[in-house]
């Protein structure tokens, strides 16, 4: 027992919990995934796995994402790159539902899977589905020679490494590594992104790793901004446009390993409903990065805080406005803006782990889940 017990310590490399290494692996696990795929001084990216199907990408003229959980978050992230960067129609579907609802399915669709583990029933299921129906199917996975690895035409692997936590954290950074380099490699092919553009995101793309790590210099800060909020029994996590997936990844990753309701909102869907939801108890947490929709996430700011809402800002380094309004802010690096969900989100996974870790909840096994959910 003893054995086990040092054995484990010495897989933790010295963290606490498996989740708080994952989450500190990351900028290692972004480069490990990036690695041999992004070449700055030649200029081009590129994943050997899907060679032979880049052709089959540029001319889809739909690509329909299947996935479960936080993978379905990265997905959707992957809408955003896909549909700015390509042109390229995405639709994006919870495997559970689109296995039952009788989906329309061309022969000349293409469907990508995404799962950290290889093995969701759910989406293994979709897929078995969309071959019947003639599409190509490609994945992205992490484990090696995992089902969905073996079953689909062709894909990526994550290089993540093995990822023990039952929350996903460095799997989903490096899933949307991953369709950041697809998306990147199709829209060169295709000529939707102009040359300048290009080498403008792979340049920042290979300055992400340091970046994560620069953010996550901020424990210390961000650890201070749980003890505030581990007491609460609902949150709210607003973002626009492609921190709108980050929203929802944010809230899940609370949701399931401190057991805190929580929910993630496009942050204009706030008039909708949930405002009705805020008050004085209710922490916000609200991505307000510099971007396209930055005045309009302010007024919604300000529209939390005209009803004594608490609001934890994820801001760009240097913003002075929202530090004016906010009651927290976490100022991470700029970056281009198809790049804002590979760092706004590392701020969101430390704060839910250390409000877990002060509720006393077991981080790495939550209660009720399993890491890989095998059954429909
Ligand atoms: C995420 O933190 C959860 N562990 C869960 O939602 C997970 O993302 C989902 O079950 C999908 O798993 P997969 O990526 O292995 O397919």
């Amino acid at each position: 027992q003893k054995l086990e017990m040092q054995l484990e310590a010495i897989e933790k490399g010295g963290y606490e919990h498996f989740m708080l290494k994952e989450i500190h692996e990351q900028p290692r696990s972004i480069q490990d995934c990036f690695r041999g795929r992004l070449n700055l001084d030649e200029g081009w990216v590129g994943l050997g796995g899907i060679k032979d199907y880049e052709k089959q990408l540029t001319k889809a003229k739909r690509i329909i994402m299947v996935a479960c959980g936080t993978s379905w978050h990265a997905a959707l992230v992957g809408e955003y790159l896909f549909e700015d960067l390509t042109r390229i129609p995405v639709e994006v579907e919870y495997a559970s539902e689109f296995r039952y609802r009788n989906p329309i399915i061309n022969e000349d669709d293409i469907v990508i899977a995404i799962s950290q583990s290889g093995e969701t029933a759910d989406t293994l299921a979709a897929l078995d589905l969309a071959k019947s129906k003639g599409a190509t199917i490609l994945g992205i996975c992490n484990v090696v020679g995992s089902s969905i690895s073996r079953v689909t035409d062709a894909g990526s692997y994550t290089h993540a490494g093995p990822e023990i936590g039952v929350a996903s954290t460095k799997a989903f950074t490096a899933q949307v590594t991953v369709l950041t380099l697809m998306a990147l490699t199709i829209a060169r092919k295709k000529g939707t992104i102009i040359e300048s553009e290009f080498r403008k995101i792979i340049t920042e793309l290979d300055l992400i790793p340091n970046k994560v790590a620069k953010i996550l210099e901020k424990a210390d800060q961000l650890e201070e901004i749980a003890a505030a909020y581990k007491d609460a029994s609902n949150a709210l996590y607003l973002g626009r446009g492609n921190s709108f997936p980050v929203a929802l990844e944010g809230a899940l990753k609370l949701k399931e390993i401190s057991y805190i309701h929580a929910e993630g909102y496009p942050a204009a869907e706030m008039k909708h409903g949930p405002i009705a939801l805020i008050d004085e108890e209710m922490p916000v947490f609200v991505i307000a990065t510099q971007g396209p929709s930055y005045e309009k996430v302010v007024s919604n700011i300000q529209e939390v805080k005209a009803r004594k809402g608490k609001i934890i800002a994820v801001i760009t380094e240097g913003d002075e406005q929202v530090k004016e309004m906010a009651d927290h802010c976490i100022e991470i690096p700029d970056t281009d803006e198809n790049l804002t969900p590979l760092l706004t989100t590392i701020p969101l996974q430390l704060i839910s782990y250390y409000v877990a870790v002060m509720r006393g909840a077991n981080v790495d096994q939550p209660r009720n889940l399993a890491k890989s959910v095998t059954v429909e």
